[in-house]
């Protein structure tokens, strides 16, 4: 599967104490914990002596423990120690199966075999950092990313904050490419009632769009008239073929608003999206045809293609 050769978050740092986390990938079940060390650890959530799921299980000594017969697993995935045979060294082949795991922009990144591409990278973004998430969706990862690069949806789904009824117009903007093909767009403006959370009227404000892999993407915003620069990231998780796990970094010169205030305004701007997500059918996106476009939708449009190039079949029909 070409997904495979790509870096997926499966989770935040911070969501990851010590104890098992039971993650999904790929519609694989998975198991994150962490060793001795501190050190991340991914592996498949299924404990080789009788298949029960090692997310039940507890870390013990650095170690995670399978709740059904307390086999222990080092970091490595090896075996080693079974209770029921004490003095007993297990052998290489009692091992679980481990997988590559990364950290990068704050969350924990899995790659299934045969990486060969970094995680996205981000760059001249303002340093303040919030990651809200994880919210499970169910619709494909695609599906996410495309809504977070749609325009033509805020002065309907966002009326009142990132749109009005008054503007539903998208004005031309151009699409353009990185040197390795993704879409980006330099400019475009609208006029928005609320875009910040510190916003107290409505300005025309500046984006930027640009995908940064086939199942994440980055808007950076300004008003006009100054005020905070914002970044968001859309990072998604595709669980399975209909369903994703996201999350939205923000990146904001904002240092008055409290977390609270920039979270509770983002939850809320995705709390409007998740429902119309939700309903659209077919969950998979359709890059071959089969739903009909305007000339607003250009960026949609070239997300498909750059999805097609890059051969992602996952998610997409
Ligand atoms: S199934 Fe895990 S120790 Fe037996
Ligand atoms: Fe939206």
């Amino acid at each position: 599967m070409h997904e495979k050769t790509w870096w997926w978050p499966v989770a935040t740092e911070s969501e990851l104490a010590t104890e098992p986390l039971a993650v999904q990938l790929f519609d694989e079940s998975l198991v994150l914990w962490r060793d001795g060390a501190g050190q991340a650890v991914l592996m498949t959530d299924r404990c080789p002596h009788r298949g029960a799921k090692l997310s039940l299980g507890s870390v013990q000594g650095g170690q995670l423990q399978c709740a059904y017969h307390g086999w222990r697993f080092d970091g490595t995935g090896q075996c080693a120690s079974i209770p029921a045979l004490p003095g007993f060294v297990p052998p290489a082949t009692h091992k679980a199966c481990r997988h590559e795991l990364r950290e990068a922009h704050g969350l924990l990144w899995a790659n299934m075999g045969g990486a060969q591409f970094d995680p996205p990278a981000l760059a001249g973004l303002p340093t303040r950092r919030l990651i809200y998430g994880p919210f499970d969706v169910a619709t494909s990862a695609p599906r996410a990313v495309e809504n977070f690069l749609d325009t033509a949806h805020f002065a309907y789904v966002h009326r009142g904050w990132l749109g009005e009824a008054g503007h539903p117009e998208v004005p031309h903007y151009d699409v353009t490419h990185t040197a390795d093909g993704r879409p980006v767009i330099e400019q475009y403006k609208t006029w928005q009632p609320r875009a910040t959370a510190s916003a107290a009227e409505g300005g025309w404000v500046t984006y930027r769009y640009e995908v940064l892999s086939p199942y994440s993407a980055l808007l950076s915003k300004r008003a006009d008239a100054g005020g905070p620069e914002d970044s968001y990231v859309i990072w998604a998780c595709p669980t399975s073929e209909e369903s994703c796990r996201l999350w939205f970094a923000q990146y904001t010169s904002d240092e008055t608003s409290s977390d609270d205030t920039l979270r509770d305004f983002q939850v809320e701007i995705f709390s409007q999206d998740q429902p119309i997500l939700e309903s659209q059918q077919p969950r998979r996106l359709p890059v071959n045809g089969g739903e009909v476009m305007c000339a607003a939708d250009r960026l949609s449009a070239a997300y498909r293609r750059y999805l097609q190039k890059a051969g992602i079949a996952y998610g997409v029909c």
